[in-house]
């Protein structure tokens, strides 16, 4: 059993609920799929927090200690929550904020699919719970009404990779950033709890890792393709180097952004922040 900094400040009812929520299927399918990577059905590791600095921290040191792949860290609030690109990720009472621990054994160029693959599970459960079709804006963010609902961070340290989410569920948007929504303030008649959005964001990334794990990205893509918000819009492209503009136009086979650029050819991305011309 690891042996935690944060041990003491764990909270075992939150534990509990969270083991409860996680266990079982994704609701409408039958139990069929023995999914082979991540533990048994109710089996994973559970770490939760009323509050904490970064979940992505906790799931690192437990990570380093040798956790087991499924181990989920959650927190009710963040005081340090932080986004890409040394971004702050606000995280108030309200929202879902989880870390899951993965040993993919996978090259290093594929691990960026992952944040495609938490996208995925994430516009999937919202569907589920609040029944609006969020857009995933490649490569990591969740909106409703062009605002951003959700947002996910990947981060690999030696073999463990860490998948970090965040949904603001409940979250009064008045406590979050101008670009930001809640699942609340969308869906007049929302009732489910950051608990039980965790609980289908959980089993349906548990099912599409192992997807993406034995078949590669390409059903990922699949499913993927019809919730890109960005497919025919004109786009401005900014990586480390370049300032560039075109059309967004597919994924392709690795999850790279291909883009029709104003000057000239389609090109894959890899890496990137995209803004919306319109
Ligand atoms: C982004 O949109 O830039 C990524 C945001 C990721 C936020 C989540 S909340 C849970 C986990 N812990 C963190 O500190 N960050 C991620």
């Amino acid at each position: 059993m690891p042996n935690l900094r944060h041990d003491a400040a764990r909270d075992p009812a939150l534990e509990a609920a969270l083991t409860r929520a996680i266990r079982g299927h994704i609701r409408g399918q039958t139990p069929s799929v023995k999914i082979a990577k991540f533990p048994d059905e109710g089996l994973a590791p559970v770490y939760a927090f009323r509050r904490i600095g970064s979940t992505m921290d906790v799931a690192h040191e437990l990570a380093s200690q040798g956790a087991s792949e499924g181990t989920l860290v959650w927190a009710a609030r963040q005081e340090q929550g932080r986004g890409r690109l040394g971004r702050t990720w606000v995280s108030p009472e309200g929202g879902t904020y989880c870390s899951v621990i993965l040993r993919p054994n996978r090259p290093p160029a594929e691990i960026p699919q992952l944040s495609l693959v938490a996208g995925l599970a994430t516009a999937e459960a919202i569907r589920e719970l609040a029944g609006v079709s969020p857009a995933i804006r490649w490569p990591n963010d969740v909106l409703l009404d062009g605002l951003k609902v959700a947002g996910i961070l990947v981060e690999a340290r030696g073999a463990a990779v860490v998948v970090g989410i965040g949904i603001n569920v409940t979250t009064d948007p008045a406590d979050l950033p101008p670009n930001a929504t809640s699942l609340k303030k969308v869906t007049i008649t929302f009732s489910a709890s950051p608990v039980d959005v965790t609980g289908a964001l959980y089993r349906r990334f548990r099912a599409w890792y192992d997807v993406w794990y034995r078949s590669g990205f390409v059903p990922i893509r699949e499913a993927l393709r019809p919730l890109m918000g960005l497919f025919g819009e004109p786009i401005q492209l900014s990586t480390a180097s370049e300032r560039l503009r075109g059309v967004a136009s597919d994924l392709d086979e690795h999850g790279r952004l291909l883009v029709r650029l104003d000057a000239g050819p389609v090109r894959p991305f890899e890496m990137g922040e995209v803004t919306l011309l319109r």
